[in-house]
């Protein structure tokens, strides 16, 4: 694997021995029928995540401290009004995973008239992108640090975003746990109702597996379709990170895949 999130801050891989791990979460669905006590039932969710204590450095606790009351939003179970958030109405991104947000701060230097909701549950992670706004002085990105399946399902509206960035998921290696990747139909099928018609979903991994995993499911989506013929050209937005290069170098491949919501 080239891409190595302990090079960038990031602890390893998370591990999870089974999905009653602590991995799991719990949310409430109707009682059935069957149900003669008529109890609410509660469904394990398997989440594409662990939690990991991470430990914060003294810039980015600083970060927290300092920008964090202005750029990260607290998560809610009901749809944000982002034109408010944002103080304007401008094009819409939302990238699941920003990781330590190198890329997700160079793409908002670089698209200064769009907009970036930027989600990721490692808090070292959140530190480390509200240093990288201010040194930048970047105002357009806001942040939250949950879980992005239930930012997506209950804070933003259907047909509302103009893109989804996912770079380098986890890819959860073993077989027994490709059940918590995150490209899967049903994960899919929500990312896009929340895309406009037209707009594009574009993921990129560097795990052959995970990337025929992830043509699979998205060409599988009838809402949405390839951009290109199989895996898409890198497009000019998403830098090369270093751990790309590096792995490029040494002749492993990443793999971008481009697609859009059908304008019906
Ligand atoms: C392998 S890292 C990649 C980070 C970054 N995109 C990059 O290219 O360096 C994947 C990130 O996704 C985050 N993540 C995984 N599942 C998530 C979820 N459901 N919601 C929010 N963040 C998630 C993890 O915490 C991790 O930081």
């Amino acid at each position: 694997m080239i891409h190595d999130p302990n090079d960038a801050g990031l602890p390893d891989e998370p591990t999870a021995s089974d999905d009653t791990s602590a991995g799991a979460s719990t949310s409430p669905v109707e009682g059935t029928s069957d149900d003669a006590s008529e109890h609410v039932l509660y469904r394990r969710r398997i989440r594409s995540f662990v939690t990991r204590a991470g430990r914060v450095s003294t810039g980015q606790r600083r970060a927290l401290d300092d920008l964090g009351p202005r750029f990260v939003l607290s998560y809610a179970g009901e749809p944000a009004n982002w034109d408010a958030v944002f103080g304007r109405q401008a094009p819409r991104v939302l990238e699941i995973g920003f990781g330590m947000g190198a890329t997700t701060a160079e793409i908002a230097a670089q698209r200064a008239g769009d907009d970036f909701i930027g989600v990721e549950v490692h808090e070292p992670g959140v530190g480390a992108l509200l240093k990288l706004m201010d040194e930048q002085q970047l105002s357009n990105i806001r942040i939250l640090q949950h879980d992005a399946v239930e930012v997506l399902e209950h804070m933003i509206e259907p047909g509302t975003l103009d893109g989804v960035h996912i770079f380098f998921p986890d890819p959860w290696h073993k077989a027994r746990h490709h059940k918590r990747r995150l490209i899967q139909p049903p994960f899919v099928a929500l990312l896009a109702s929340r895309l406009k018609p037209g707009a594009y979903l574009h993921c990129a991994t560097d795990w052959q597996n995970y990337a025929e995993q992830m043509l699979e499911v998205l060409s599988a989506e009838p809402t949405l379709e390839n951009t290109a013929d199989g895996y898409a050209p890198r497009p000019d937005y998403r830098p090369v990170t270093k751990f790309e290069r590096r792995g490029l170098r040494l002749g492993h491949g990443v793999w971008d895949l481009v697609f859009k919501r059908r304008i019906d």
